[in-house]
């Protein structure tokens, strides 16, 4: 009786170590050889929305609902802006309200096109800025907030499936890169200059009156950033967890 226990344990704790974080039920899967797979693709991304809001534990995913980055660097050297920026604590809200228009997974040539549209994001969280925006110089450090109307995001990712663990097949990406386009975009510091109450105003004027060239001129810092969240915590961590046979069965 009691080996007999010892040996379903025993079982039981080489399956838990073979399959790793073993996939949730509620995790959409397509089938790679399905001529709909991109349709199926598509689907999944709103099945797996409320999930994806709260975190899924099982997958290390984190919650998207605020999604929370611990710190931004952002550095800028050009004639009109010239400054270094820290963010603590980014909370960004309604990346969930998101769209897909496009999730396309070609096999053959192993690489993933996806297109999104996502409606109101609002930002906030802490900052120390130093420098100069369009020639005014910026000073401070406080609580900021920022928003964007309407976002368009598209991604792609070229991977490669290597044999990482147990013998098993892992789609492990080799490039990713991601463009945005934003409209009404605003942006808020507090706390600027001290505290001082006219020298704010009138930076965060200048910011706002500017904010589409001030936008354009991070845009590739903002997509780098897009780019390392979309790849570590969901797609690495997606990838990098669930076997490809599992995460894309082929038909049987
Ligand atoms: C953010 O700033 C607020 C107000 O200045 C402060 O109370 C809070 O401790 C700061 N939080 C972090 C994470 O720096
Ligand atoms: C952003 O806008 C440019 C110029 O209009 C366009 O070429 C590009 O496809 C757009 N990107 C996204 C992600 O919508
Ligand atoms: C990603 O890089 C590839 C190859 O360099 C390029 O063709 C593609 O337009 C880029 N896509 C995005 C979304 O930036
Ligand atoms: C995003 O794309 C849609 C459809 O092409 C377009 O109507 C919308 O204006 C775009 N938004 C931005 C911010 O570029």
């Amino acid at each position: 009786m009691r080996s007999s226990l010892n040996i379903f344990i025993f079982t039981f704790t080489g399956f838990v170590l073979t399959y790793g974080k073993m996939i949730p039920e509620y995790f959409p899967l397509c089938n790679r050889y399905d001529k709909n797979l991109n349709d199926c693709l598509l689907t999944a991304t709103e099945t797996i929305k409320p999930y994806l809001s709260k975190g899924i534990p099982e997958l290390k995913i984190p919650s998207f609902e605020p999604f929370i980055i611990p710190e931004i660097n952002l550095e800028q050297g050009t004639s009109a802006l010239n400054f270094k920026a820290t963010l603590i604590n980014t909370e960004i809200y309604g990346l969930t309200d998101y769209t897909f228009t496009r999730f396309d997974f070609d096999v053959s040539n192993l690489q993933f096109f996806c297109d999104c549209n996502i409606n109101c994001l609002t930002l906030k969280g802490n900052y120390t800025v130093s420098g100069k925006i369009f020639v005014a110089p910026i000073l401070g450090s406080g609580t900021f907030t920022a928003s964007v109307e309407n976002c368009n995001a598209s991604v792609y990712q070229k991977v490669k499936i290597e044999k990482l663990r147990n013998d098993k097949d892992f789609i492990v990406p080799t490039l990713t890169n991601s463009s945005i386009n934003v409209s009404g975009p605003k942006a808020n510091l507090q706390g600027l200059f001290n505290g001082n109450k006219q020298l704010s105003e009138i930076t965060n004027k200048i910011i706002n009156d500017n904010i589409n060239e001030l936008f354009q001129d991070l845009k590739p810092v903002l997509e780098k950033i897009m780019t390392e969240i979309i790849e570590d915590m969901l797609l690495k961590a997606i990838e990098g967890q669930v076997p490809f046979d599992e995460l894309y069965p082929p038909l049987p």
